[in-house]
C-alpha cells in the first residue's frame, strides 16, 4: 500500500491532472487555516531559498508541498491539495488518539545500508515495537529520498521542491543543514495546528521498547536529553532536538510559533541551540506550557547511555559527527539489543550487558 503522496510524485509530470481526492470534500479547510498556510509558504520559500546550488537553474514546480515560487501567487486550490495530501498521510498513519509517529530523511541519510535501514530494522527487533511502524511517517526532504521511502514504508510525504538539492552531505551543519532543521521546526508546527500530536524521532535512533509509557501524561512538550541531571522539570538538562513527544493544543503551537520566530533573534544558531536559549524565557510560563525532560533512563544516547537494557526505549546516535561513524555504531546497538534478546530471561535480568559504544562515534573532526 503507499500513501497518497506516491501518487503526489507519480504526478510530477501531469501535476493538473491528479483526480479530486474526496477528502478535500469531506475536510473542512477553514479560510483561517489557509492563510496560515500561505503566510507559512511565504516564509518557507524565503528560508528555503538560498538552499539552491549556485549556478544551477531552479526548476521550481508544485509537486512537493509547502515550497512556492515567490513571485507566483501561490492559489488555494494548489494549497488545499498540499493540505489534502499532508492531511490524507497524518489520517492514514495516526494512532486512535491522533497521535503520529514523524522522521525526516535526506538523500544521504536515504541510500541503501544507511540511516533509515537501521532505523527501520529497530523497530523489527525491538520488543512491541514492529507494529508502531504502521503510525510512522517518513518526511522526505528530496526526491531521492522520497523515493527511496516509497520504495521501504508505506507512510511517506515529501517535503521539498524539484531543484532545491538538500541531498548533498556537505550541507551537513552548513548553512543549508540549518535551513532544513528550522523547516522542521515550522513543519512540525502545522501538524499541530491540524490536530495531530507527534513523536518527532530523528532517524539515527534506534527503538527497542515503545516510548508511549513513559510519557508524563500531564506533559505538553517532552523531550529526550543529551545530559538528563535527574530531574524531568529542571529546564537546566540538555534537551536533544532529535526526540520529542508534542500534543497538539494551543500551548505547544504557540510555543512552535516561539521557537521558529526565535531564529531570527539568534542567527546562526541550531533550532537545539534555540531551544536551549528559549527554555529560559518567562514567555513559556506565561502560556503555561508543560516542558518535561525525558531520562536517559530511557532515551538514551551516546552521549549519555541508558544502564539498563532492561528499560531502554530508544538509543541516539547522538554526540556524533560523521555518517559512516554513526552508521557503525548504530549497527553496535543492533548487535547489542540482538545478544541481549537472545539471553534467556534469567539472565536478562541477572547479567548486566554494557553498550558496547562509543566505538567510532566522536565529536573529533573528519578528515
Ligand atoms: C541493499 O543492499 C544489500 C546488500 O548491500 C542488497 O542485498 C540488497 O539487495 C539491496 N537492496 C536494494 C533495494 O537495493
Ligand atoms: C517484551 O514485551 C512483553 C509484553 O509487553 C513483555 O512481557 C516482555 O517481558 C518484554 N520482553 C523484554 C525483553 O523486555
Ligand atoms: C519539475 O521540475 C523538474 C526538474 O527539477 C522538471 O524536470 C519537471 O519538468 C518539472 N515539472 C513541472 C510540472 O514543471
Ligand atoms: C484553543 O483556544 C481556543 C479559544 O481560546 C479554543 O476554542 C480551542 O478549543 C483551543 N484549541 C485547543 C486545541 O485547545
Amino acid at each position: 500500500m503507499q500513501s497518497p503522496t506516491a501518487a503526489a510524485a507519480a504526478a510530477s509530470s501531469t501535476p493538473a491532472k491528479s483526480p479530486e481526492s474526496p477528502l478535500l470534500r469531506r475536510l473542512p479547510v477553514p479560510l483561517v487555516f489557509l492563510l496560515l498556510i500561505v503566510l507559512s509558504v511565504t516564509f518557507i520559500y524565503r528560508v528555503a531559498a538560498p538552499i539552491s546550488p549556485s549556478g544551477r537553474t531552479r526548476q521550481w514546480n508544485r509537486t512537493f508541498p509547502f515550497v512556492l515560487p515567490a513571485d507566483d501567487q501561490p492559489d488555494a486550490v494548489d494549497l488545499e491539495k498540499e493540505e489534502v495530501r499532508l492531511a490524507g498521510v497524518l489520517q492514514a498513519s495516526a494512532m486512535e488518539d491522533r497521535t503520529v509517529i514523524l522522521t525526516t530523511l535526506n538523500a544521504a541519510w536515504a541510500s541503501n545500508g544507511t540511516i533509515i535501514d537501521l532505523f527501520l530494522e529497530s523497530f523489527r527487533i525491538g520488543n512491541g515495537t514492529r507494529s508502531l511502524l504502521d503510525h510512522l511517517v517518513i518526511i522526505a526532504f528530496d526526491k531521492k529520498a522520497y523515493l527511496r521511502c516509497v520504495a521501504i514504508h508505506h507512510h511517506c510525504f515529501a517535503l521539498a521542491t524539484e531543484g532545491v538539492d538538500f541531498s548533498v552531505q556537505e550541507n551537513f551543519m552548513t548553512d543549508g543543514y540549518l535551513k532544513m532543521m528550522w523547516r522542521r521546526i515550522d513543519f512540525l508546527r502545522i501538524v499541530l495546528e491540524m490536530g495531530y500530536n507527534f513523536i518527532f524521532t530523528d532517524a539515527d535512533i534506534m527503538w527497542f521498547r515503545s516510548p508511549l509509557p513513559r510519557f508524563f501524561s500531564d506533559g505538553d512538550f517532552q523531550i529526550a536529553c543529551d545530559q538528563f541531571y535527574g530531574d524531568p522539570l529542571d529546564r537546566n538538562n540538555r534537551p536533544n532536538g532529535g526526540f520529542n513527544f508534542v500534543k497538539s493544543n494551543n500551548r505547544t503551537i504557540e510555543f512552535y510559533k516561539f521557537w521558529y520566530s526565535s531564529r531570527l533573534k539568534n542567527p546562526g544558531f541550531h533550532d537545539q541551540d534555540v531551544l536551549n536559549i528559549i527554555k529560559h524565557d518567562p514567555f513559556i510560563d506565561k502560556i503555561g506550557l508543560q516542558m518535561r525532560f525525558l531520562s536517559t533512563r530511557f532515551f538514551g544516547g551516546i552521549c549519555q547511555p541508558s544502564r539498563d537494557f532492561n528499560e531502554v526505549c530508544t538509543m541516539h546516535a547522538n554526540c556524533c559527527i560523521g555518517l559512516r561513524r554513526k552508521i557503525n555504531d548504530l549497527g553496535v546497538m543492533l548487535e547489542d539489543w540482538r545478544s541481549y534478546m537472545a539471553l534467556p530471561p534469567a539472565l536478562k535480568l541477572s547479567k548486566p550487558l554494557v553498550w558496547r559504544v562509543p566505538q567510532k562515534c566522536s565529536f573529533a573532526p573528519l578528515n
